[in-house]
């Protein structure tokens, strides 16, 4: 059916090593997984890679944090991510890292050519440094007060309240997020890619059909506002690559991550005798095609591009940009139990629900993605159970009990059996053209046919009659050769599947088998392939989601502090914090001199604290417990040193302790009345 042979290499966005896969991640390496088994199924050639970005100031401080080395640290994490990318059947060719030596190498040949086409300069900047861990602060390693409208605890490049970007040295009170120093700043120099010289060439290119037109429009603005200098160093300590001839200078991270692709094609290649350049050199009839979600599309189609131009190799033939996930129509949370990693829900649940569900709802857009649970329970137990797998099921019996296991040798609805065939077209043009959703529901169109014909045809009623078993098996076997056809187009979506309906089949599918109807053919005994979701192992993998009473640190998202206070749920000990950490935290004692309900807030209490020196405002999930009057007068012990929080209400300046089961069951820590406001707690 093919007229040639196409060779594809393929990548999906490399994850970072200091995080685990989560339901956002799986999205694309399964949108990328099922376009690279079409592919390969239709019979060409397409390599598929990935890798750990393994570089950068938060994996360095992760590492540290651990006490483990970042090369120990970004090891782990890769094994683990490849791990989990395998179990949900997620099949690259190579599964690699950034910190490698096929990397280092080919950093320094891009940068060296980009150098020699002159397009690297070098010039000193004024950067906030950390004087205490002697390091450069990166714009998420700052928070202070919000320049434009005074609001405080706001990160160094944006501000949540007024939605003001700024850079990091124009935030007031600067504090550094790595030590809570008061940062400073020093001048370094830093070395810059030309990104303007590319400007045309770019306009060009993503017209060129290599996005999607959405994207490209969005990179108009882009042009708009002025392409700049690109700032490609970082200054000691930095996990990275140095740059050649520039001691204690590093590439920063995302100068080395996409040149990752190329490294691990090259690894890869390397080991199998394939020659990696011919899908990087220009003039060649390769084709390069990368995954990535829509936050990364300045790097992939701006900076990406003019890298491979300025260095001499080709260009990508397609950046496939995707939406995010989101769950029951909102963001991914911890508190709710939504932020799902991918092992959790490997914990609970089979991956081809997870992958069937997404291809049900993906295309070429860069809308984002709902995983709604109850339509996720209803689509899989409808489509994968009640129908497609329904039909074998419905007919395989009698084939095996009456008709010696073997397919009939006629076929008795060739004008139905060829819609099946002609389908074939409609539903590749749509994989190929990522409107997975269009294929998906061509596939189950057919799967009505199927299951309304056998309904029309009753096969268990013709069986018992003598004068009919001809037909019966005629029919059966239609059954079985429909079957057949949907499992081949559903092959790159549920490949565990489509290997147990070729077991069952005794046969081994390409897209091309869909022509080659097995008349007479004999097929195995039919076992149950999929079970039903049950809705009660998606509740629990919710739960087993949930961070609620985990102690909180910066950058994510987190339990608030009235969930923590309410919970009833017992969960293991975190982790041990040292004497030294507990040493830390300033326990002091607090009279509650007013206390107030938060409207529009069910579990809330405002209270005012003294603490001596000074009146705190804090937000404490007791309300269910305590009525607000009651409290005002006593005394309670409050975590005084605790870094403020920004809450829906106002700023939370601590913690006061409470513990119990929850409801009216949560007791305020209460001392001898006689306590002074602001006497340590010891
Ligand atoms: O955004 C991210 O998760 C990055 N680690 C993606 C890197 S993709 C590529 F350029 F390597
Ligand atoms: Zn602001």
């Amino acid at each position: 059916m093919q007229s040639k042979q196409r060779r594809i290499l393929v990548t999906s966005a490399l994850p970072y090593a200091n995080g685990s896969i989560h339901l956002g991640h799986l999205l694309e390496h399964i949108q990328t997984d099922i376009w690279v088994r079409f592919q390969r199924l239709r019979g060409h050639q397409c390599y598929s890679v990935c890798a750990d970005d393994a570089h950068g100031t938060p994996v360095m401080l992760k590492a540290q944090e651990l006490g483990i080395s970042p090369e120990e640290m970004v090891e782990q994490t890769r094994a683990e991510h490849q791990q989990d990318l395998q179990d949900f059947l997620v099949n690259y060719d190579n599964y690699y890292i950034t910190h490698s030596p096929e990397n280092k190498e080919l950093c320094e040949l891009v940068y060296n050519r980009l150098n020699e086409n002159g397009y690297i300069s070098k010039r000193t900047i004024s950067q906030l440094f950390d004087p205490e861990k002697e390091m450069f602060l990166p714009d998420r390693f700052v928070k202070g007060t919000c320049p434009k409208c005074g609001a405080e605890d706001q990160n160094g490049d944006s501000c949540d309240v007024c939605g003001a970007t700024y850079s990091p040295t124009e935030v007031k009170n600067p504090r550094s997020v790595v030590s809570g120093a008061t940062p400073v700043l020093r001048d370094s120099e830093h070395f810059f890619f030309d990104l303007p010289k590319f400007e045309s060439m770019l306009k060009e290119w993503i017209r060129s059909g290599a996005i999607q037109n959405e994207m490209a429009n969005k990179l108009e603005e882009w042009f708009e506002q002025g392409l700049q200098q690109w700032d490609i160093s970082r200054d000691a300590p930095y996990f990275g690559f140095e740059i050649p001839n520039a001691p204690g200078k590093f590439f920063y991270v995302w100068v080395d991550a996409p040149v990752g692709y190329m490294a691990s094609f090259k690894n890869y290649a390397n080991k199998h005798g394939i020659d990696d350049s011919e899908f990087w050199q220009t003039g060649n009839d390769t084709e390069l095609y990368h995954f990535i979600g829509k936050d990364i599309t300045y790097f992939h189609c701006l900076f990406w591009p003019a890298m491979l131009e300025g260095a001499g190799f080709r260009k990508p033939t397609g950046v496939n940009i995707h939406g995010f996930v989101t769950v029951n129509g909102a963001k991914m949370s911890k508190s709710k139990g939504t932020f799902i990693k991918g092992r959790t829900y490997l914990d609970h649940l089979n991956p081809e629900y997870l992958r069937y569900y997404f291809a049900s709802k993906l295309n070429d857009s860069v809308t984002d993605i709902d995983l709604n649970f109850e339509d996720f329970v209803q689509k899989v137990n409808a489509d994968l159970v009640g129908k497609v797998v329904n039909i074998a099921s419905r007919c395989a019996g009698f084939i095996s009990k009456k008709f010696d296991g073997k397919l009939s040798n006629n076929i008795e609805n060739p004008a139905l059996l060829e819609e099946f065939q002609v389908a074939h077209n409609a539903i590749a043009q749509a994989i190929e053209e990522r409107h997975y959703h269009k294929a998906i529901r061509d596939i189950m169109a057919l799967a009505d046919k199927a299951n309304q014909y056998i309904d029309a045809q009753a096969p268990w009623v013709t069986i018992k009659d003598e004068n009919k078993q001809d037909f019966t098996h005629d029919v059966c076997s239609m059954g079985i050769h429909l079957f057949r056809i949907l499992m081949v187009y559903l092959t790159p979506v549920l490949p565990s599947l489509s290997k147990d309906a070729q077991a069952f089949l005794n046969d081994e599918f390409t897209w091309d088998s869909i022509q080659d109807i097995k008349l007479g053919h004999s097929i195995n005994k039919f076992k149950a392939m999929i079970q039903r979701v049950d809705a009660d192992k998606v509740n629990a993998m919710v739960e087993a989601s949930k961070e609620h009473l985990k102690a909180t640190s910066q950058g994510t998202e987190k339990a608030s502090i009235s969930e923590a206070a309410t919970s009833a749920d017992i969960e293991p000990i975190a982790d041990t914090i040292s004497f030294e950490d507990f040493a830390k935290i300033d326990f002091r004692i607090a009279k509650i001199v007013h206390a107030e309900a938060v409207e529009k807030a069910d579990k809330l209490l405002r209270l005012e604290l003294d603490i001596g020196t000074e009146q705190r405002q804090v937000f404490a999930g007791i309300k269910s417990a305590y009525k607000a009057e009651d409290l005002i007068g006593k005394h309670t012990v409050m975590v005084a040193n605790l870094a403020p929080r920004k809450m829906r209400f106002g700023m939370s300046e601590g913690m006061v302790l409470a513990a119990g089961p929850g409801g009216k069951d949560i007791y305020i820590l209460e001392p001898h009345s006689g306590a002074t406001p602001g006497m340590r707690v010891k």
